[in-house]
Order: C-alpha cells, then sequence, then structure tokens
C-alpha cells in the first residue's frame, strides 16, 4: 500500500481579537482567572455572517495553493466542526461550492475537539487504498454565536474561540507521511461537555422554554473533563508511538490539540516530554475545537517548526469522550 502525507497546510483567523478584559465587561470574571485556569490571553471573534465554512474556504484556499495544486485536484473533503452553518446539509457542501470543486465527495465530521483527527484519518485511509489521490480536510468553528457570554456560562464561554485549519493529504511513499491514526469513544461521558438543543428527541427541537433554560448553549463538567483529558492525551500519544515501534524520545513535535494550557502541560509532565517539544498557541486563540490543531500545525510549518524528516505527533481529547493521536513522519 503506498502512504499519505500531508501537501499543505493553511489556516484563518477572524481579525476581530477579544481579550479577557473585554470578557470582564460581558461576566463576572477576571483577567487572573482565565490566564490561571486556561493560558488564555485573547481569542478572535467573527462578524455576523460569517459561518465556519467562511473560515474553512480561507484556509483551504491556503492549504491548496501551498500543496502546489489548484481546486479541481481535490477529489474529496472532509470538513470537521461542532459549529456548522446550518443544522443541515453539513459544511462540507458549502465548501465544494465556494471553492468551485467538482461535485466531489463532501463528508461532514462530528467528533468535537477530535474532529479533525477523525477526518484527516479517513484522508488518510483514502489515499492510501488509492480510493482518493488528494482529499481536503478542514477544521473550523464559529464558537462566538454559540456562547453564553452572561455570567451564567462564564466557565465555558471563557475558553473558546473561532478559526480554521486545512490541510491537503496526498500520496507520498510507503512509510512516509501519516504513519498510523488512533481513534477512542466512550459515550457514558456524552453529557460531561455538550450543547443539548437543537435535539431531534424534542419536539419542538427548540422551543422558548429550552432557550430560557440556556440549553442551547455548551455546557462542561470542568472537572470530569480535566480528569479524562490528563489520562486520554497520554494514551493517545503512546498507542501511536507503540504502533510504529517508537519511543517518547523519537518525537520530534506533540501538536496537541488546544483545550487548556493546564491540560497540555499536564500531558507534557506525565509524558516527560520537555515543554518545547509540545505547542502551544491557546494564548492568543482559546480553544478553537475542531480548528486548533490544523491551526497549530499550519504556524509550526510556517515558522520552521517541523521540519522534513521530523516526528510529529498530533492528540486530541474532547467531547463525546472521544480521544485520538496520529503519528506523521514529516
Ligand atoms: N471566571 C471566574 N470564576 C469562574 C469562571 C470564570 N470564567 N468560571 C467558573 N468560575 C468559578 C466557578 O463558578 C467556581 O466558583 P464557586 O467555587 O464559587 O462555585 C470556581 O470558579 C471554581 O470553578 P471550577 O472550574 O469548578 O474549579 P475547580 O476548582 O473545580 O477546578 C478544573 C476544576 C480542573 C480547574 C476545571 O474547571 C478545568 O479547568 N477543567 C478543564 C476544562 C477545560 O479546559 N475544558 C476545555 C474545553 S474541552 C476540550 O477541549 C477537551
Amino acid at each position: 500500500m503506498r502512504g499519505a502525507r500531508i501537501l499543505g497546510t493553511g489556516r484563518a483567523l477572524p481579525p476581530r481579537v477579544v481579550t479577557n478584559a473585554e470578557l470582564t465587561t460581558l461576566m463576572d470574571t477576571s483577567e487572573e482567572w482565565i490566564v490561571q485556569r486556561t493560558g488564555i490571553r485573547e481569542r478572535r471573534f467573527v462578524e455576523p455572517g460569517t459561518g465556519a465554512s467562511d473560515l474553512g474556504v480561507t484556509a483551504a484556499r491556503v492549504a491548496i495553493e501551498r500543496a502546489g495544486l489548484t481546486p479541481k485536484d481535490i477529489q474529496f473533503l472532509v470538513f470537521a466542526t461542532l459549529s456548522p452553518d446550518l443544522f443541515f446539509p453539513g459544511a462540507g457542501v458549502f465548501v465544494q461550492e465556494k471553492l468551485g470543486l467538482d461535485t466531489i465527495g463532501a463528508l461532514d465530521v462530528r467528533t468535537q475537539c477530535t474532529g479533525f483527527l477523525y477526518a484527516l484519518s479517513v484522508a488518510e485511509a483514502y489515499v492510501k487504498s488509492g480510493f482518493h489521490d488528494n482529499v481536503l480536510v478542514i477544521g473550523a468553528e464559529v464558537q462566538s454565536t454559540g456562547l453564553d457570554m452572561s455570567t451564567a456560562g462564564r466557565d465555558v464561554s471563557v475558553i473558546f474561540g473561532d478559526g480554521g485549519g486545512a490541510v491537503v493529504v496526498g500520496p507520498a511513499e510507503a512509510g512516509v507521511g501519516i504513519l498510523s491514526s488512533h481513534l477512542h469513544s466512550e459515550g457514558k461521558y456524552a453529557r460531561e461537555l455538550m450543547t443539548e438543543a437543537p435535539a431531534s428527541a424534542e419536539n419542538p427541537r427548540i422551543s422558548k422554554e429550552m432557550l430560557d433554560a440556556r440549553r442551547h448553549f455548551g455546557s462542561m463538567n470542568g472537572r470530569s473533563v480535566f480528569v479524562h483529558a490528563v489520562r486520554r492525551f497520554p494514551e493517545a500519544i503512546l498507542e501511536a508511538l507503540s504502533a510504529n515501534g517508537m519511543a517518547v524520545s523519537d518525537l520530534s513535535i506533540v501538536i496537541p490539540h488546544q483545550a487548556n494550557l493546564r491540560i497540555t502541560q499536564s500531558v507534557a509532565k506525565s509524558l516527560g516530554i520537555p515543554p518545547e517539544k509540545v505547542f502551544s498557541n491557546i494564548e492568543k486563540y482559546g480553544n478553537t475545537t475542531a480548528a486548533s490543531i490544523p491551526i497549530a500545525l499550519d504556524e509550526c510549518v510556517s515558522e520552521g517548526r517541523i521540519r522534513s524528516g521530523d516526528l510529529v505527533c498530533l492528540a486530541a481529547f474532547g467531547s463525546g469522550f472521544t480521544w485520538a493521536s496520529s503519528l506523521i513522519r514529516w
């Protein structure tokens, strides 16, 4: 079987910077609380009228160009998001239209913080098997329109931001590029981190009562998320290394989903990975869920922090609960 590698990366961050100080004018919180608990100093919010597909399209244009390709070369696309433009259809079809792609398959992935890695694994399998040559993988989120900006929602709202990232996956020699992907889920924790409404099990799916009860905003059991994240992130990284006969000391860099700086620091410590080998940009963008890994990957590539031959581990944990990893020989 042939290999599959990332041919190009891109990112899209809305220009509007929202500082912690701005949040303190909307809810009872403080710069100290946010920085101490999360490491976040600012995040980006879109202007009204921008959907996840718009950020995805901007990032995808860059990724396709950096891959040395044109939109006509893309044979399939996978879009990971928890904030699609509409309840249905998925965000992928808007990308197909806005980029002027052929009438290719467009698949949406709904695994939240691990969405990009699930989507990347689809591209990896399709390219390795020869089913498709060039697959576009996008992770993009507009969180800002779904946050409770009152004090009642402060535990969740201070964490999240908007953004998009994209990669193009194409053929490579066997043993180069994406070496393996590892995906997990544990649905008994589905309600620990969720947005309940609109819900198909409710009739109507959304009502004034549900809005009044703020069930259309995300909710999180922060303690549970923390406990499971600091266990599953290391497991996922070690699983990817073990599957390829490698050790932590072989890693050039780990790019974790940017959940929370304290989670990232705890993972690095428990695996004995020096902090400079664990990438973090949550200070600037907050938690952008499915977009955080492709944004971080694009920053690393652009800044020369990843070079040819490096061993890169991508890892994520999030709502579901789901967790995943991908090991890449760059
Ligand atoms: N500003 C000020 N105070 C706040 C805020 C805020 N934004 N949010 C919550 N608080 C208050 C709470 O109301 C609570 O007050 P109380 O003690 O008067 O009730 C207090 O701060 C403590 O909040 P907790 O978060 O419950 O703190 P706890 O001591 O239980 O710490 C922990 C738990 C581990 C710090 C946890 O909250 C945490 O950080 N979890 C990680 C969650 C996370 O980062 N998720 C990322 C998104 S999910 C993902 O990507 C995987």
